[in-house]
């Protein structure tokens, strides 16, 4: 993941879609990418370039959940909050996270390391309750092996 701005990198992505219009959400997809959300001055330099007003911009960052305007950790925890995982005790986990981390739902740790998010389902009903962190999915879950989960992600 990128932390400075390399705006060679930008152009990088603007000029493979010069030529199509209305490719806004591919290179903001690609933007976050780079940088694991939507810095403000990226967003303002695409407006520029594109010349797409950047309420515009904002207005599409904002409509799609998929996009962030806001940093996000090195991993991304997701923690289930759906009716399986409910009923076997989902907000518990959320708690022990919250606890364990020190951070709400929705915020970032202050080290950068990791981003809580709550989610309606992962799929993964038959092992809940459940939370997954980046690409992985951790099932049969209980608040007491939230500390060991975490610190298998340096
Ligand atoms: S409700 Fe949690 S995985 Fe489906």
């Amino acid at each position: 993941m990128a932390t400075e701005i390399d705006y060679r990198q930008v152009d990088g992505i603007l000029a493979k879609y010069a030529k199509d219009k209305g490719t806004l959400i591919p290179i903001m997809q690609e933007v976050q990418n780079l940088y694991n959300y939507l810095p403000k001055a990226v967003l303002e330099y695409i407006s520029q370039k594109t010349e797409i007003p950047l309420s515009e911009i904002y207005g599409v960052a904002t409509f799609y959940s998929l996009f962030h305007l806001n940093p996000r950790g090195k991993y991304i925890i997701r923690c289930c909050q759906g009716t399986a995982c409910h009923v076997r005790g989902g907000a518990g986990i959320l708690d022990a996270l919250e606890a364990q981390l020190g951070i709400k739902a929705g915020e970032t740790t202050a080290d950068g390391r990791f981003t809580l998010e709550t989610v309606a389902c992962l799929g993964a009903c038959g092992l809940a309750p459940v939370m997954q962190i980046d690409e992985d999915t951790h099932g049969r879950m209980t608040p007491a092996k939230v500390p060991a989960v975490l610190t298998e992600y340096k």
